[in-house]
């Protein structure tokens, strides 16, 4: 589904940062509902061992994983590209998964494919343990500045390419408690309202 601009305020507590509402909290709310009928329908009732990418993928996942019909296990990796800032560089792993994928059905889930570094380089790890079946599901994908040939199964929304924050996202760490996704102004128009 393709995120569409509507224009929605943004509260006023965050207009100096935010620069406008991408995905406002209603629609985040229905998409996902349906993005997790449409796994539900894929996995019919098997146990998933749910794989997700800290820290992003927090709101997301709490959402999802309430209305997915299914028996479930919850495990974290944690992923991390060096350095603060909008730029992904080099990956390390900050946390490592602790539950035994091996001839499991498995969802690993992210809250953005940009690049596709992230995802490419978890779902290598996650095959590598030897799952039954693995599938991939991201809030947001952002095809415009993918670097890795990798599509995720189920995508929340595709977005243009906008560094985007809040629902999970962040900048540095901030934003990530806004319930929407918007567009973060980019440092030097913020001064300059
Ligand atoms: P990738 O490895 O380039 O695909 O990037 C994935 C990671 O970069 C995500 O899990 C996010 O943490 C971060 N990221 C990429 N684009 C954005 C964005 O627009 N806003 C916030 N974080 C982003
Ligand atoms: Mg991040």
């Amino acid at each position: 589904m393709k995120a569409k601009f509507k224009k929605n305020p943004v509260p006023a507590r965050w207009r100096q940062e935010i620069h406008s509402i991408l995905i406002p909290e209603p629609q985040i709310a229905r998409r996902v509902k349906s993005v997790a009928r449409e796994i539900g329908r894929d996995f019919r009732g098997r146990e998933l061992v749910v794989v997700a990418v800290l820290n992003g993928t927090v709101l997301f996942l709490a959402d999802l994983v309430r209305h997915l019909n299914l028996p479930l296990r919850l495990d974290f990796v944690g992923v991390s590209s060096y350095g603060a800032g909008t730029k992904s560089g080099k990956l390390v792993f900050t946390k490592e998964l602790r539950l035994d994928v091996r001839g499991r059905d498995v969802l690993l889930v992210d809250d953005i494919l940009d690049t596709g570094k992230t995802l490419s380089r978890v779902r290598a790890k996650l095959l590598r343990l030897k799952p039954r079946r693995l599938k991939t599901c991201v809030l947001l994908d952002k095809p415009a500045r993918r670097v890795r040939k990798i599509q995720a199964d189920y995508v929340g929304f595709q977005i243009p390419d906008h560094f985007v924050v809040g629902y999970g996202l962040d900048f540095d760490e901030r934003y990530r408690n806004l319930p929407f996704v918007g567009i973060l102004r980019s440092p030097l128009d913020s001064t300059a309202s």
